[in-house]
């Protein structure tokens, strides 16, 4: 039997349990704060930015929205991360990517205190994440590894194959998956023979950004796969990196495309926030 794992009942699981620290952190005086800068008004983003939003009010964190112009300069910005680097009452600084073409999105990342890059992107939260050190994690594949530890499914020991090198997701993955004790592979688009690779992982992990690129013939037989893709396909319906039809009986468990990985990001955002904290 294929578990379909369930991203939307965890993630509410996870907000629920944020909401309750929230409220211990209130009754000890201690409020959190997000600032979301948006800049521009790609609807996607907006969409985003909303949901986040929505996230933080049912949490208990306060919102703080930044909402700029496209033709805002960069040097806009950078003063008003500095601004918000120095202000005591703000835990967690956002930047909704991707920016503008004008603007260096590496140099933005790095204007953000590592101390409030609640989305885990600067360098030096990336270096604590690969040696091991406390700092924010990328909360797409944090997400990931909340989804398989509350499936019941065991990282240790396991061939994981990652499929895609992203900064914000197939690096952070591999890093987290080896801290878990996996055998971690990462494939992208110069690796030789994908299949024979994707065939050997017990834990598949897709995030490649093309439309049903995996299908059956990728897959062991009894693996856990897990899309982080998103798509619109031809008749307007969201699907994923991964073949659902095709794939799904062949595992012992798959996230499905909506409602598998992409609630997870949020309510790992709002995680990273509550923890702000104590970092
Ligand atoms: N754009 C798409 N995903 C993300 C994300 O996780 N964080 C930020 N800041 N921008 C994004």
């Amino acid at each position: 039997m294929t578990q379909v794992i369930d991203g939307k009942r965890i993630s509410a699981e996870i907000k629920d349990e944020l909401r309750e620290k929230v409220t211990q952190y209130k009754e000890q005086g201690i409020t959190i704060k997000l600032a979301v800068i948006q800049v521009g008004n790609d609807p996607a983003s907006s969409v985003y930015v909303n949901n986040k939003k929505k996230a933080c009010a049912y949490i208990g964190i306060e919102s703080l929205a930044y909402e700029l112009p496209e033709e805002t300069t960069e040097q806009v910005l950078l003063d008003l991360i500095a601004e918000l680097n120095a202000r005591e009452d703000v835990n967690g600084i956002l930047v909704q990517m991707p920016l503008p073409k004008h603007m260096d999105e590496q140099k933005v990342i790095e204007a953000i205190d590592k101390d409030k890059d609640v989305d885990g992107f600067h360098p030096m939260n990336v270096g604590a994440l690969s040696i091991g050190r406390k700092g924010f994690v990328s909360c797409t594949p944090f997400g990931i590894i909340q989804l398989l530890k509350r499936s019941g499914i065991e990282i240790r020991g396991k061939e994981c194959v990652v499929v895609g090198r992203s900064n914000i997701v197939g690096k952070p993955m591999a890093m987290l998956l080896l801290r878990e004790n996996g055998t971690v592979t990462i494939c992208h688009s110069a690796t030789k023979d994908l299949k024979e690779v994707t065939k050997r992982a017990d834990i598949l992990v897709v995030a490649i950004g093309k439309p049903k690129f995996i299908t059956a013939e990728y897959v062991k037989e009894g693996a856990v796969v897990i899309d982080v893709g998103i798509h619109r396909n031809e008749n307007n319906k969201l699907c994923g990196d991964v073949d659902y039809d095709s794939v799904a009986p062949k595992t012992s468990a798959i996230t499905p495309v909506p409602g598998g990985v992409g609630p997870m990001t949020i309510a790992m955002l709002m995680y990273n926030c509550v923890n702000s904290v104590e970092i």
